[in-house]
């Protein structure tokens, strides 16, 4: 897990020696690991000799995966909102106290986005990570309102007293608009989707231009959250 970690989302292509120092690990180690990784295809070796993640890695990790289930059940509403807002369109879910995103999709006339697929964001700064909160089991939810939230914009919420009442407003509302939260020149809106009619595993959202009108939006990703849902009740039956 070491060695597969020092690969980010900024950082996917690494040589042996960089591995083994980010995995502290010693050089003779960190080569003998990286050879096995690269011969049982975990791991791939370019032309250059640099390392990236495997093909196989991704192969194994899919399989069977429920990350992949909810992502194929959502894409055909995925699609929908985005061929109808036509803005960036977001899935993603609660991992170890962050949004992980699962799929986004975009087309060339979209605004900024810095949201990737397997990238991570804050659950305070995001749209989708807001929703993901407030609806997060209260245990877990507390634990992030305990800790020292970080501003990744000026206008990111980061008083715990405001931002639970934000929360309350969220789970009372349904959906949330965090203009600027990320990036100033953008607003997220998101929505919760549910497990057919059961605890909420995933947020579905937009990332729009700043000025944009959000109305349509969450309506749009409100019947989409609607639809995975009830394909996620149905697929179960
Ligand atoms: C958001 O979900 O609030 C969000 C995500 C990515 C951005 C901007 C906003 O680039």
């Amino acid at each position: 897990m070491r060695v597969l970690e020092t690969f980010t989302t900024d950082r996917t292509v690494q040589t042996t020696a960089e591995i083994g120092r980010r995995a502290g690990l010693p050089s003779s180690t960190a080569h003998r690991m990286v050879a096995d990784l690269v011969a049982s295809g975990l791991l791939e070796r370019d032309g250059e000799r640099r390392i990236r993640l495997g093909l196989r890695l991704w192969e194994l990790a899919e399989r069977g995966s429920l990350a992949l289930r909810l992502r194929q059940v959502a894409l055909p509403f995925m699609e929908r909102v985005q061929s109808r807002i036509r803005e960036h369109t977001q899935l993603a879910v609660l991992e170890r106290g962050e949004a992980l995103f699962l799929e986004r999709l975009s087309s060339p006339t979209s605004g900024a986005n810095i949201t990737r697929v397997a990238g991570r964001l804050p659950l305070h700064a995001s749209s989708s990570g807001l929703i993901l909160l407030a609806f997060a089991p209260e245990e877990e939810r507390e634990r992030v309102l305990a800790e020292p939230l970080a501003a990744v914009s000026p206008e990111t919420v980061v008083d715990p007293i405001e931002l639970r009442r934000r929360l309350g407003a969220i789970r009372r509302d349904g959906f949330v608009v965090a203009e600027g939260s990320i990036e100033s020149v953008s607003t997220g809106v998101a929505v919760p989707v549910r497990d057919g009619r059961g605890p909420v595993i995933a947020a579905l959202s937009v990332v729009l231009p700043r000025e944009a009108p959000t109305a349509g939006a969450v309506e749009e990703l409100r019947a989409a959250a609607a639809g995975i849902s009830a394909s996620l009740g149905a697929s179960r039956r």
